[in-house]
This record gives C-alpha cells, sequence and structure tokens, in this order.
C-alpha cells in the first residue's frame, strides 16, 4: 500500500493583510519550501492568495483559498468562484469549515455543490467535518460526521473521491486550546476512513488524506500526527506564525 502523504494546511482565516502574507510566506519557502516530503498547503484571505501565489512560485508550497461559490461566474455579489481561483493558481480550498456553517449559515446542500464544483475545476476540496460541544455530550458525534460526510460527499464520483481531503475539526476544539484527546481524534478519524470504505471502496478510502484541526500546536502535534488514521492537519492560530508553523511541518515530517 502507497503511504498517505502527510499534509499540513495553514487556515489563516481573516487575518493578514497581502504584505503580511507575503513575508509569512517568504519566511516558509526558506525554511521547508524545497522538502517534498510533506505536503504544505497556505490558505490566505482572498485579498492575499495571489500575491502569496506569487510568493511561493517555484517552492514546494501550495495555496488553497479558504471558501468559494459553487458556479462559475454570475450576480453572486461578494462571492468568487473556482475557476477565479484556478486563474491565480490555487490548488485547494477549504470548504464547509464550521465557522461558514455556523456564522453564514452554509448547509450541506451548499456545502455539497462547493466540492463538486470544486472537483470539476480540478481544485482539491479540504472538505470540513465535526461536532458542536452539545452533540459530543449527547453522544451524537458519529452521527453527526456521518451526516455531514454523507451529504457533504453526495454525487463524488469514485474516480475523484481520492482527491478529497477531509477535515476533521472538532468545532469545541477551534481556537479554544482544548484539543481532542488522541483517543478521541484517533476514534472519528477511523469513523470516517470506514464510511469513506463503504461509500467509495477500500483503495479509494485508503487514500484519502484525513486531517485533524482545533489546537493543533507543535507540543501536541506530534502524538496526533503518529496515529494511524491521522494524515495531517488543518491549522490556524499555530499557522499565522512561521516558527510553529515549521515546527508542525516538521513534526509530520518526522512521522514515518
Ligand atoms: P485553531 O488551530 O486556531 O484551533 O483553528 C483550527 C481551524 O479552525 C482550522 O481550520
Amino acid at each position: 500500500m502507497i503511504p498517505r502523504k502527510k499534509l499540513i494546511a495553514g487556515n489563516w482565516k481573516m487575518n493578514k493583510t497581502p504584505a503580511d502574507g507575503v513575508a509569512l510566506v517568504r519566511e516558509l519557502v526558506a525554511t521547508v519550501g524545497k522538502q517534498s516530503e510533506v505536503e504544505v498547503v497556505v490558505c490566505p484571505p482572498f485579498t492575499g492568495i495571489e500575491s502569496a501565489g506569487r510568493a511561493l512560485e517555484g517552492s514546494t508550497l501550495k495555496l488553497g483559498a479558504q471558501n468559494m461559490h459553487f458556479e462559475a461566474s454570475g450576480a453572486f455579489t461578494g462571492e468568487v468562484s473556482a475557476p477565479m481561483l484556478r486563474a491565480i493558481f490555487a490548488t485547494h480550498v477549504i470548504l464547509g469549515h464550521s465557522e461558514r456553517r455556523t456564522l453564514f449559515g452554509e448547509t450541506d446542500e451548499q456545502v455539497n455543490k462547493k466540492v463538486l464544483a470544486a472537483l470539476k475545476n480540478q481544485l482539491r476540496p479540504i472538505f470540513c467535518v465535526g461536532e458542536t460541544l452539545a452533540e459530543r455530550e449527547s453522544g451524537a458525534t458519529l452521527k453527526v460526521v456521518q451526516t455531514q460526510i454523507e451529504r457533504g460527499l453526495e454525487g463524488v464520483a469514485k474516480d475523484q473521491a481520492a482527491s478529497v481531503v477531509v477535515a476533521y475539526e472538532p468545532v469545541w476544539a477551534i481556537g479554544t486550546g482544548k484539543v481532542a484527546t488522541t483517543e478521541q481524534a484517533q476514534e472519528v478519524h477511523a469513523f470516517i476512513r470506514e464510511l469513506l470504505t463503504k461509500l467509495f471502496t477500500e483503495p479509494v478510502a485508503q487514500k484519502v488524506r484525513i486531517l485533524y484541526g482545533g489546537s493543533m500546536k507543535p507540543a501536541n502535534a506530534p502524538e496526533l500526527l503518529a496515529q494511524k488514521d491521522i494524515d495531517g492537519g488543518l491549522i490556524g492560530g499555530a499557522s499565522l506564525e512561521a516558527r510553529s508553523f515549521v515546527e508542525l511541518v516538521t513534526a509530520a515530517a518526522a512521522i514515518k
């Protein structure tokens, strides 16, 4: 079996001007921009994607967006589309982040349309799922994640499913400093892989990267990344500084 390459993606959220982003990318290029053991993706806000993309040219770093609309063009004020992201050389797009779902009312149906549109345009979706604290406490975690995955990936063809990256982000762990225990995370990751096996066959499910997100930091990353079904991280806070982000890349590279 081909081992899955670890993936570390930085979700900058609504942080950094284009100039700040370029400065961060330059530091990343200088430190981890030549290695190819770990796939590294940076996801700046829309205003900084193009300049970050120019700054990482010629390195192994990849470029992602944090959201997009599912239509290619039209009267959708404030939105950007998959072809627009492709035109500035983005390769990845975060879709269905819990902040989009809870603060901006994104539904599973909308996220599904976005996943399909991303794949159609050769953008790799980093498709986010995860339960709230109330859902975990009521024992509904696996059910919630199952529904989000079944609805979000509806209509994805078997031969495209391996390009999807799934990010498990327990909502209660995002930006709170409360990281899931390795057991809690591995349990959900294994469940997701099993579900992907049912939906897309075993060989496909073995290829899909499943990232953990939620207060991942250099101190807790080695243990999380060593779990069988944890193939990388989607990093918020710790992606905003070169030092911590590089440490996460190094931690991922150290797992054999
Ligand atoms: P934090 O790493 O800041 O908890 O954010 C996680 C996240 O939401 C990444 O998408």
